[in-house]
């Protein structure tokens, strides 16, 4: 039986209304144990193969999913990820400019809570600066910060020792080809970077494959809503050349259970969020940045629609971002 965690709830949960810079990481739940005694998740650890990848390697198709094939695409996709994310590692963490990844934060340790056990061994993949890494660390025995890009990871180790976070190891790796064996996690997570990788389909097989048998496995990412027709990721890209594809909320489930995997739960929610700190966060270049201003802009007065669902908040342009979070259980 599993018994419920004590959730403190931080803050405010009303994401559409997340257009004010300057929130803070919420206080408390980092250092926030458990006074439950938890029983452990059930894992078999029998001597279930792991599952297998195929070979050949992955390639994106110009900025779109992975097809098989050679590793050039995919190569020079994880190039311009390291390339951009170098830019972005300093100011990453900065509630003024990042709110979905601080603000939210809260939100995602709050879905993971009825799964998390104070002796798990926990894997975040695609970690940038160990936000999520981070904020469990003193809820769990371990986390694994993995990550391509080398200054994101230098960033959040200077703020794990900042803190006097001691348990989380940041690694480099590529999520699509993770350097462990198979069930070596109890807990496995990725948040925000499917929609960033080469290859989501690789990064969700590996995730599967390291975790235990019947251990949790946790998404959260931005996706393309189904009733949007234009195509948000040409102005995503123009903000960040690293970004590939919003994934559908279909996509990420079938992704998730070609893996292997059991969907446990999901939940969207949609995120309005001021447009200027989001471009200054990714330090997109003037004239890309007023480029994407005006098109905002002119969809608000009747123009083409954009993807990306403009608003204006207390005089402010905003756009809207749509979050999937989902629950899912390991082979
Ligand atoms: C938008 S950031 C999200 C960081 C973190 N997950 C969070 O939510 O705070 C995306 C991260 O994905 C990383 N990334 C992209 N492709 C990767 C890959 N193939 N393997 C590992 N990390 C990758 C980037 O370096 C970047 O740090």
């Amino acid at each position: 039986m599993i018994q419920p965690l004590v959730t403190v709830r931080h803050f405010r949960d009303d994401p559409g209304n997340d257009v004010q810079d300057g929130y803070d990481l919420p206080d408390g739940y980092v250092g926030m144990h458990s006074p439950w005694p938890r029983p452990r998740r059930r894992m078999s650890g029998d001597g279930r193969p792991p599952l297998r990848r195929p070979r050949g390697g992955r390639v994106v198709a110009e900025h779109g999913e992975a097809t098989s094939g050679g590793r050039g695409l995919a190569k020079r996709h994880d190039e311009t990820v390291v390339r951009e994310f170098s830019k972005q590692a300093e100011t990453f963490g900065d509630p003024r400019l990042n709110t979905a990844y601080t603000r939210h934060l809260a939100r995602l340790v709050d879905y993971m809570e009825p799964e998390l056990d104070r002796e798990d061994v926990v894997l975040e993949v695609a970690a940038g600066t160990g936000l999520v890494s981070r904020a469990l660390a003193h809820r769990v025995r371990h986390v694994t910060a993995l990550d391509l890009t080398p200054a994101m990871l230098e960033q959040g180790k200077r703020e794990a020792d900042r803190d006097g976070v001691t348990n989380v190891t940041f690694t480099r790796g590529d999520a699509a080809d993770l350097p462990y064996l198979s069930r070596s996690f109890t807990l496995v997570v990725c948040r925000f970077a499917l929609h960033q990788v080469a290859d989501p389909e690789a990064v969700l097989r590996e995730m599967a494959r390291v975790s235990r048998p019947g251990g949790a496995l946790f998404i959260q990412d931005v996706i393309r809503p189904e009733d949007v027709a234009a195509d948000p990721d040409r102005i995503e890209r123009l903000r960040d050349p690293s970004h590939n594809a919003l994934l559908t909320r279909a996509r990420v489930t079938e992704l998730v259970e070609a893996a292997g995997a059991e969907v446990k739960r999901t939940e969207t929610f949609d995120h309005v969020r001021p447009l200027a700190p989001w471009l200054e966060q990714a330090r997109t270049p003037d004239d890309d940045a007023a480029r994407i201003r005006k098109e905002l802009e002119a969809e608000l007065s009747g123009g083409p629609a954009t993807g990306m669902r403009p608003c204006m908040v207390d005089g402010e342009l905003c756009f809207t971002h749509t979050n999937l979070l989902v629950h899912a259980c390991a082979p």
